[in-house]
Formats: C-alpha cells, sequence, structure tokens
C-alpha cells in the first residue's frame, strides 16, 4: 500500500513549483482541439475530408466543450506529404474545398464561440511551388537564395551529414545546375533559406493574408528548424542510436536545428500577429527537451505563446516518471510562461494504443486536469486507437521510405468514427485509409448518451475544466507519486481539487490530505461519494475530489 502526502512535500512543492501566471487570453483557459482534415468528414464523397464535412460538425464540437480548433495543412499541395508539402499559401487545395468556403468555416465556427487555428509551415515549400521552380531554373535566377543550395563535397558528394527525416541523407542533387538542395523532409520539400530577407517579407505577409480573413492564430510546423548553421558543418554522431531508432537519429541534428538565430524568426512571426491585437495565438511544433524547448518563450516572453510540449507523448507512463516530467516543466517554464500539454498528434502512435484504452481515460484526467493548455487530437474523444495497415493501402511517405519498421503515421490517421453505419459516417465512398474494424463500438453516436464512454468522460472533464478557476488558472501542487499513483492538487482561492490517477492496473489505496468529495472517477460512477482521510483506488482509476476547506 502506498502512502501519501508528507507535510514536507507539500511545502517544498508550494516553495517551488506554485507558479502562477498572469492570465489574460482566451487560450489559457482555452482547449485546442486537432483536425486532421483528410480524415475528420468528407462531405463531397471522394473519401477525403474536406472543410464541408469540418462545418457539418462544429455544432459536435462545441457540444463537446473545446474552444479552438486547429485544422492540420488545407493548402494547394501535390500531397507528397499529406499537405506539409505547400505549393500556394494563399489558397486552399480544392479537394478540401475553396476560399469562399473557408471564409464560411471561420464566420460558422466563430459564431458558436469557436476560434480557429491554420498550420503554417514555412520550413519549407513544396517542389511545385513557383518559387522553387524559379530557384531550380537556374544558378542566378532571383529566386535561388531563397532555397538552400551548396556545392558537392570535394568527393563530389553531398555537402554534410544532415539528413532527412523521412531516411536517408537531406541533399538532393540538382543535374541541371550542378549543385545540391537541402530538405529536412522528402526531397519534394526543399527547405526554404530563412536567413533571405525575401524569404521572411513573403512568409510574414502569408500570416497577414490569413489573420486579415479573420483565423484567431498558428501552430508553426518544425519551428525549432527554420535556421541552419551558416558554416554547414556536420552533425555529431549519436552514442545512443540503436536499431529500433529512426534512421535520422543516427546523428544529433544540432546543426540543422534549434539554432540562436531561429529566435529572432519566432519574434518577429509574433510580433507579426501583435500587429493585429493580442488575442492571436502562436503555436509552435518543437521536438527538444525541457530546457531547450521553454527556450521558445522567447526573451521576454516575446517568441511562441505555446511552445508544444510533446513530453507526455514521450513519457514512461508511471508516476514517477510522468511527476518528474511535470515538475521539470513547471521549474522551467519563464516567469509568467503559459504551460500545454498533448497527448496524441497526426506524427505518434495515439495514447489509447499507447497505454491502452483502460489507462487512456486516466490519461484523459491527466491532459485536462495538468495546469496548462490541453491539445486532444480528433478520436481521442472516442478511444479511437491506431489501426493497422495493409502494406497495399500505406499512403504515407516515410513508411514508404523506412518500410515495415513501424515509424508511418497512417495508423494513427485513419477516419473520424461517427457512427456504426458505412464507413463510419465518413464517407458514404471508400476512404483513403481504412476505416478501424472496432468502428462498429467506438463511434460518436454509440458513445453519446453512454454515461460510460470515453466520449463521456471527456465531455465531463472538459465541463467540469471549464467551470473551475483552479482546474485552468490555478497553481499545480504534486501531492504524491509512488507506486502507481500519481497524485496532484490544483488550487485557487477557496477552490481546491485533488486529482488522483492510478496508473497501473491493481487496485491501490492512498491516505489523503483530508476531506473530500468525489466530483468524478474514470471508472465506477463514484460521484458524490464522501472521503475523509482514505481513498481506494480500482486498477486504471482516476478521481477527481474537490476537497473540503
Ligand atoms: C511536422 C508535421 O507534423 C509532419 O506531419 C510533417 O511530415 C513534417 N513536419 C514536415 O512538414
Amino acid at each position: 500500500m502506498d502512502d501519501i502526502v508528507s507535510k514536507a512535500d507539500l511545502t517544498r512543492a508550494a516553495q517551488g513549483l506554485q507558479k502562477q501566471a498572469r492570465v489574460e487570453s482566451w487560450w489559457q483557459r482555452g482547449v485546442i482541439y486537432q483536425i486532421y482534415p483528410r480524415s475528420f468528414q468528407d462531405s463531397g464523397g471522394d473519401g477525403i475530408g474536406d472543410l464541408g464535412g469540418i462545418i457539418e460538425r462544429l455544432d459536435y464540437l462545441v457540444w463537446l466543450g473545446v474552444d479552438a480548433i486547429w485544422i492540420s495543412p488545407i493548402f494547394p499541395s501535390p500531397m507528397a506529404d499529406f499537405g506539409y508539402d505547400i505549393s500556394d499559401y494563399r489558397n486552399i487545395d480544392p479537394r478540401f474545398g475553396t476560399l469562399a468556403e473557408f471564409d464560411h468555416l471561420l464566420a460558422e465556427a466563430h459564431r458558436r464561440g469557436l476560434r480557429v487555428l491554420l498550420d503554417f509551415v514555412p520550413n519549407h515549400t513544396s517542389d511545385q511551388h513557383p518559387w522553387f521552380l524559379e530557384a531550380r531554373s537556374s544558378r542566378d535566377n532571383p529566386k535561388r537564395d531563397m532555397y538552400i543550395w551548396r556545392d558537392p563535397a570535394p568527393d563530389g558528394g553531398p555537402p554534410n551529414n544532415w539528413p532527412s527525416n523521412f531516411g536517408g541523407g537531406g541533399w538532393q542533387w540538382d543535374e541541371a545546375t550542378g549543385q545540391y538542395y537541402y530538405h529536412a523532409f522528402l526531397k519534394e520539400q526543399p527547405d526554404l533559406n530563412w536567413r533571405n530577407p525575401t524569404v521572411r517579407r513573403e512568409m510574414y505577409d502569408v500570416l497577414r493574408f490569413w489573420l486579415d480573413r479573420g483565423v484567431d492564430g498558428f501552430r508553426v510546423d518544425v519551428i525549432w528548424h527554420l535556421i541552419k548553421d551558416d558554416e554547414f558543418r556536420d552533425n555529431p554522431l549519436n552514442p545512443d542510436w540503436t536499431d529500433g531508432m529512426p534512421p535520422h537519429q543516427k546523428v544529433l541534428q544540432i546543426y540543422n536545428t534549434d539554432r540562436p538565430e531561429v529566435h529572432e524568426v519566432v519574434e518577429e512571426m509574433r510580433g507579426v500577429l501583435e500587429e493585429y491585437g493580442s488575442d492571436r495565438l502562436l503555436i509552435g511544433e518543437i521536438y527538444l527537451p525541457v530546457a531547450r524547448l521553454v527556450a521558445y518563450y522567447g526573451r521576454d516572453l516575446r517568441g511562441a505563446h505555446l511552445p508544444f510540449n510533446f513530453h507526455l507523448i514521450e513519457a514512461q507512463w508511471n508516476a514517477r516518471h510522468l511527476q518528474r516530467q511535470i515538475e521539470e516543466y513547471e521549474a522551467a517554464l519563464p516567469e509568467g510562461g503559459w504551460p500545454n500539454w498533448v497527448l496524441s498528434n497526426h506524427d505518434k502512435t495515439r495514447i489509447a494504443t499507447r497505454v491502452g484504452r483502460e489507462q487512456a481515460r486516466v490519461a484523459a484526467m491527466l491532459l485536462l486536469t495538468l495546469r496548462g493548455t490541453p491539445t486532444i487530437y480528433y478520436g481521442d474523444e472516442i478511444a479511437m486507437t491506431d489501426v493497422d495497415i495493409p502494406p497495399e493501402r500505406v499512403q504515407d511517405p516515410f513508411e514508404r521510405r523506412v518500410p515495415g519498421r513501424g515509424f508511418g503515421r497512417d495508423p494513427q490517421r485513419t477516419p473520424m468514427q461517427w457512427s456504426g453505419e458505412f464507413n463510419a459516417g465518413f464517407s458514404t465512398t471508400s476512404p483513403w485509409l481504412p476505416i478501424s474494424p472496432d468502428a462498429a463500438r467506438f463511434n460518436v453516436e454509440a458513445e453519446r448518451d453512454d454515461p460510460a464512454s470515453m466520449l463521456s468522460l471527456y465531455r465531463r472533464l472538459l465541463a467540469l475544466r471549464g467551470e473551475s478557476d483552479a482546474l485552468t488558472i490555478g497553481s499545480y501542487t504534486t501531492v504524491h507519486a509512488s507506486g502507481d499513483v500519481l497524485a496532484y492538487m490544483r488550487e485557487m482561492g477557496d477552490e481546491r481539487y485533488l486529482i488522483v490517477l492510478n496508473l497501473g492496473a491493481a487496485p491501490a489505496e492512498i491516505t489523503l490530505p483530508g476531506p473530500g468529495r468525489i466530483v468524478l472517477s474514470t471508472k465506477a460512477d463514484r460521484a458524490d461519494e464522501r472521503l475523509r482521510d482514505r481513498l481506494r483506488l480500482g486498477g486504471n482509476e482516476g478521481v477527481l475530489i474537490e476537497m473540503m476547506a
């Protein structure tokens, strides 16, 4: 039996970890929901989700209780990387809709009080973007320097060992002009040269184009990649690389990512958003250790509002490790910097697959009760899991390039499961990726009125969070972390909630720091159960307890 809270623990936590940020923006209380548009809802009958489909489902999102949607790229694209290869930054890909439809979506979302965030992909364009077509047409083309060109190494090979993050080298030989260009992802995604002032001016104007239409902010793709070493030094080898890891991790990407000059660019992007007032949100996609991640808040918090914190995605799922992650992150935040948390996204194995469906309920409670803005990945709220993709249906270029190793991202991108009907209500025709075989059981319609479903749990957690200062902007204090149990307090004024999570499958029992009342359990219906000083938890159970004064 694990025992709880010593006074010393509480004092230490109170001294070291309670941070209270100035609260002034919608996104500090709000919850973000990521839509992968190809897979959300097909309204056009071609097996691919679209803007019309998102519009149809806005009422669902309001009912669910989220505050903002982030839509993965919807711009014209050859789709070599499913929209992360953009050939026109100022339009909508016809597969998804039109600009007029986008404006309609924005208006309909705003009418319902939902904010809309777009995906901004500034690190690279498509190789079909007019800038790149010009840049590769000759060495002296005025657009040449908008991309990263280098002569071969003395042996005729690539200029250095920078990798492509989808396997293989990052340099592509251009026969016509006799130089290599750099691509951090596919060769169809040439990297822009962010040291070039034209690139900056053009891309900031792209931000203004969408801000003028009324979007509420951006999630910026691979923001830590934007600036590369100006001496093009080789990356050191990664001494910890093993066979199970993706090939690009053979080197430590210290010269082609996270360069000091990148912070100037992030600050400039933030400046563009601020031309539109203080309400537009800048989120940066960043996979870095905590100490380097928090640098993206910028000098005097002039950088990203929310550098995405993916540390729960990579966490070992046990109480001590999670406690360390949370505390390390809380302690590293700059004064006034607002935290955020993510459980899943379109690049990573879904949470219900990582920890199992039972434990995913505990994870939902964690995500929605930690201090900081949560981002929910579409489908996690109905307990979607990764779907096995037969080789002949593989779409993801990463899987095609490095097959059979489990790096592919199709499994977590399968169509949203709306009902038990044909194609899970996603499309009237064969969808671009297979529907999960368990869609008849796990879908919005089936879960909607079932109080024991994942969907009901998410909805309840979102509602509780929305009503509570303590759960949104209150302080965070670890109360207990040993064995399988993690417990923490969220507090604001007189409002105090204790969250107790059993991360294991065996029952557990702990001592409480005082009397309380269960408001919500992830397992049984225990609402209103009164507690004195002990709490018994079932395996994989999390509870939210309102503490008595
Ligand atoms: C990160 C995105 O999340 C991922 O899906 C994409 O493949 C790469 N950036 C390249 O844009």
